[in-house]
């Protein structure tokens, strides 16, 4: 049984100073290659669905395919996380099929756009964490707000850059397991006006303040390489920047241990059945073209493990426990 909560991988990664990534998932396909990466890397690995995600797939499909994973991939620590949590109910289902983790994103009202006060957040959060954790489930909180309207119409659309000494309280308040921060990321594939910049000093006075795990949204790198190939053929999509891995390598130097990846995953699929499908136009069996997609979607993340320092890590756990 390779089933952790999210907690174990997340202490671990930072005591010992590497990052986790967490990879959104919304279909077999990409729950596989996130396992293939996982086992070619030997690394621990965090598969993470939205409430858009869960709605896609039914709640029971994904909980036989994320079954499945663990069977195939004995070795591997997984956890299992509802990313944006908006509200009891959702988290109720999750804790019911067995995710191991949730994050309740306490920083939004329940519509999952409007910014709510610091009061709802704590109150919303601390009555999850009570429950989850008389589950042995983990919880992220969040504190501050990602901006990142543009392409899956989620978020206020404003950032706001985290308040160290507010993080500190919150995490005192509500007795998450770890936080998640706003430090000048977004959702989606156009993240900065100009250069990437984050806050790093901001970073650097939370690590400084808080002793849970440090996570950090919106931190797809939406590389030119991959915008160039969905573009190349025959895709649309201008004007996007993203987080470098320099620049993620940098915070999980300061701090950063998950670091949560959708848009990047959603562009190598893109790009991968775009480009089968006009090299290979007699071809109409999706088992071609998603496995090829599938093989490409593992390549990125094995090579985002790499990067984050994740590799030969799964053994730091005792599996079954
Ligand atoms: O952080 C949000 C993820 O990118 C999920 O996006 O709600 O479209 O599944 P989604
Ligand atoms: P990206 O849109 O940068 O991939 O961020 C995903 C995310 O934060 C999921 O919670
Ligand atoms: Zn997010």
């Amino acid at each position: 049984m390779a089933l952790v909560p999210c907690k174990e991988i997340l202490n671990e990664a930072m005591k010992k100073g590497y990052g986790v990534g967490a990879y959104n998932v919304n279909n077999m396909e990409q729950i596989q290659a996130v396992m293939m990466a996982a086992k070619m890397t030997q690394s621990p690995v965090i598969i993470q669905a939205s409430r858009g995600a869960l709605k896609y797939f039914d709640l029971t499909y994904f909980k036989y395919l994320v079954k499945a994973a663990v069977i195939e991939n004995p070795d591997i620590p997984i956890a299992i996380h509802l990313d944006h949590g908006n509200s009891l109910e959702l988290i109720l289902k999750a804790l019911n099929i067995g995710f191991t983790s949730v994050m309740i994103d306490g920083s939004l009202m329940e519509d999952g756009k409007t910014v709510s006060t610091y009061e709802y957040n704590v109150k919303v959060t601390r009555s999850v964490v009570e429950y989850a954790h008389s589950l042995g489930v983990s919880v992220e909180g969040e504190i501050g707000t990602l901006g990142g309207l543009e392409d899956n119409n989620m978020g206020s659309g404003s950032i706001y850059i985290t308040d160290p000494q507010e993080a500190k309280n919150f995490v005192n308040d509500t007795n998450v397991d770890f936080l998640a921060i706003a430090i000048g990321t977004s959702h989606g594939a156009y993240k900065f006006k100009n250069v990437a910049n984050i806050d790093f000093n901001t970073l650097k006075k939370i690590r400084s303040l808080i002793d849970i795990p440090i996570v950090l949204h919106g931190a797809s790198s939406i590389s030119k390489d991959l915008i160039y190939e969905v573009n190349k053929y025959g895709g649309k999509v201008f004007g996007t920047s993203g987080m470098p891995i320099s620049l993620l390598q940098k915070a999980i130097k300061f701090g950063v241990s998950k670091i949560n990846i959708d848009t990047d995953g959603r562009l190598a699929v893109t790009a991968a059945i775009r480009k089968f499908l006009i090299e290979n136009p007699e071809k109409f069996d999706p088992r071609d073209y998603l496995g090829y997609a599938r093989t490409v979607l593992s390549d990125l993340i094995a090579s985002k493990m790499k990067a984050f320092g994740t590799l030969g890590h799964a053994n730091d756990y005792v599996v079954g426990k």
